[in-house]
């Protein structure tokens, strides 16, 4: 019988990775997955960068102990100002964030090169997305913009219907009803790709939406020997509170049921 390669170690602040998590076992079925969700401290957009280094060094703490071949930071929060020093910490396998897949995609699907970056307070004030954009492409011009409350939406579940496109309307309005405006959108923080719809009913015809997620899922495919298995590989979930509110959540992020019993609960 073939040994099993290590899982892939995945965390988010809560459920916004799960977008992440879905799009990498499409791109890799046979790959085995543990997923982390820092229910308990969510949401990460709010805190000093400072404190969201220090929950996302224990994110990555718990998910090594169990032992895995690769980590995926699913929140671009977390993605923004730990990234250096998770990998200074762990040099044994390789760390994905969310940020440089993100940012490669707009610009290489962007036209007039003007970019919109949504995402949570951390990630907008941290400057990663602009540095990452204009590092690629120095003519790109960037309107970034923190979107909190859409991450209090996304948790909800109220993903469509018109408090969501009212709220999409008060953010994106400034920005896309302009002379000149972006022609394309990165969705900056893993729990926006659930609102695609009402965010698309906020915009003007044919503004390109980047959703990182899939982005991401390439880029850690491209890292890494794919594990030969003729079966699914399985997710074991992790939650740091309320597996039951996790699961129902849950299942709107990754588009299928996920039963409370299947989520452990753990202290980090
Ligand atoms: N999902 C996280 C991200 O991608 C943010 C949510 C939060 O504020 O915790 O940025």
């Amino acid at each position: 019988m073939q040994e099993r390669s290590l899982p892939i170690g995945v965390f988010d602040s809560g459920m916004g990775g799960i977008s992440v998590l879905k799009a990498l076992t499409q791109a890799m079925p046979g790959e085995d997955f543990i997923y982390l969700g820092d229910t308990a401290r969510l949401p990460y957009g709010t805190k000093s960068p400072q404190t969201v280094v220090r929950y996302s060094l224990q994110c990555a703490a718990a998910l090594a102990s169990r032992g895995i071949r690769c980590l995926v930071v699913a929140c671009n929060t977390a993605s923004t100002p730990a990234l250096p020093a998770l990998r200074a910490q762990y040099v044994d396998f390789p760390i994905v964030g969310v940020i440089q897949p993100g940012a490669q995609a707009a610009v290489a699907i962007s036209r007039s090169l003007h970019i919109a970056v949504i995402g949570t307070e951390v990630t907008i004030s941290g400057g990663a997305y602009q540095a990452a954009i204009l590092s690629l492409n120095s003519r790109a011009r960037v309107s970034a913009l923190a979107c909190p409350l859409f991450v209090a939406l996304a948790e909800e579940g109220l993903t469509t219907g018109p408090i969501a496109e009212a709220l999409a309307h008060r953010y994106l309005d400034p920005i896309f009803q302009v002379d000149s405006p972006p022609d394309t959108l990165v969705l900056g923080c893993t729990h926006f790709p659930v609102l695609k719809e009402a965010i698309l009913a906020a915009l003007p015809k044919g503004v390109n939406i980047v959703d990182s997620a899939v982005t991401t899922a390439a880029a850690v495919k491209a890292l890494l020997h794919p594990t030969i298995s003729l079966t699914r590989g399985r997710v074991t979930w992790l939650a740091t509170d309320n597996p039951a509110r996790f699961a129902r959540v849950g299942s709107t992020f990754l588009g299928e049921p996920l039963s409370p019993d299947a989520i452990e609960l753990v202290d980090l």
